[in-house]
């Protein structure tokens, strides 16, 4: 598990926000597919479930999450944060975009739907910019995991590219939990928000894994230690909160 509190994002400002999303923007990856094996079924039906309900998942136009940005922009004279959410959402299309390049090597189709999916969009908008957030940092972190184990079965399989991939996701997601985090020391701090995060992480812990724990246990994590990591994550994000408010 990373320690999140070691990196310097701990201390950013909106305004360090928005010049480090602008920075990693001109980052991209460029996927190498001249090293990529073709993969046999077994290997194929073991990742592509999971791979398409992220490249699905990670992939929004962000309406409703761009103008919340703006109204709280406004409300909260914080003018920098409206823009750093454009970027931030750029960048999430960015790893759906990998993604889809992945299965369109490999030419599986993009998924049309997935409850998981459906369910965590409609949850993201009922709740404002707080449930928005709150919601988005415990994707970021099942995802923090996932393509951590998704990394260890790219190994497995001897898919350089899809290594790659995660590689950057990892990369790019750490900074997201730190992001959202100071986002929601932006508001009141109390046992009731704690619990609400909480019982989330623990409700998609469940159901990221009765769906994908084949894949996510190839790739080293048991529910037990899925679990555990996740709830580590979560723990510091409230700790961060708790933390930047008082700075
Ligand atoms: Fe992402
Ligand atoms: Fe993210």
């Amino acid at each position: 598990m990373y320690n999140l509190f070691k990196k310097k994002w701990f201390k950013f400002t909106y305004r360090d926000w928005l010049a480090y999303f602008q920075r990693n923007d001109k980052r991209r990856l460029v996927i190498d597919f001249s090293e990529e094996p073709a993969l046999d079924f077994k290997a194929k039906d073991l990742i592509f479930p999971s791979i398409m309900a992220f490249q699905k998942g990670e992939h929004s136009e962000g309406y409703q999450f761009t103008e919340m940005a703006k109204k709280f922009a406004k409300d909260r004279k914080e003018p920098f944060y409206a823009d750093a959410i454009r970027y931030f959402i750029r960048e999430e299309n960015f790893h759906s975009a990998y993604l889809a390049e992945y299965m369109n090597f490999y030419e599986i189709k993009k998924a049309t739907e997935n409850s998981l999916d459906k369910a965590f969009r409609s949850m993201r908008h009922s709740g404002g910019l707080f449930g928005e957030v709150s919601v988005l940092v415990t994707a970021e972190i099942i995802a923090l995991t996932y393509y951590t184990a998704l990394g260890n079965v790219a190994d497995q399989i001897k898919s350089p590219a899809l290594k790659q991939i995660c590689n950057q996701m990892l990369h790019d997601e750490l900074p997201h939990i730190v992001f959202q985090s100071y986002t929601l020391s932006h508001y009141p701090d109390h046992i009731g928000t704690r619990f609400f995060r909480r019982l989330l992480m623990e409700g998609t812990t469940i159901c990221v894994y009765a769906a994908y724990g084949n894949v996510i246990k190839k790739g080293g994590y048991s529910y037990k230690r899925f679990r555990k990591e996740n709830l580590g994550y979560l723990a510091q994000s409230i700790r961060m909160v708790k933390i930047m408010k008082n700075s």
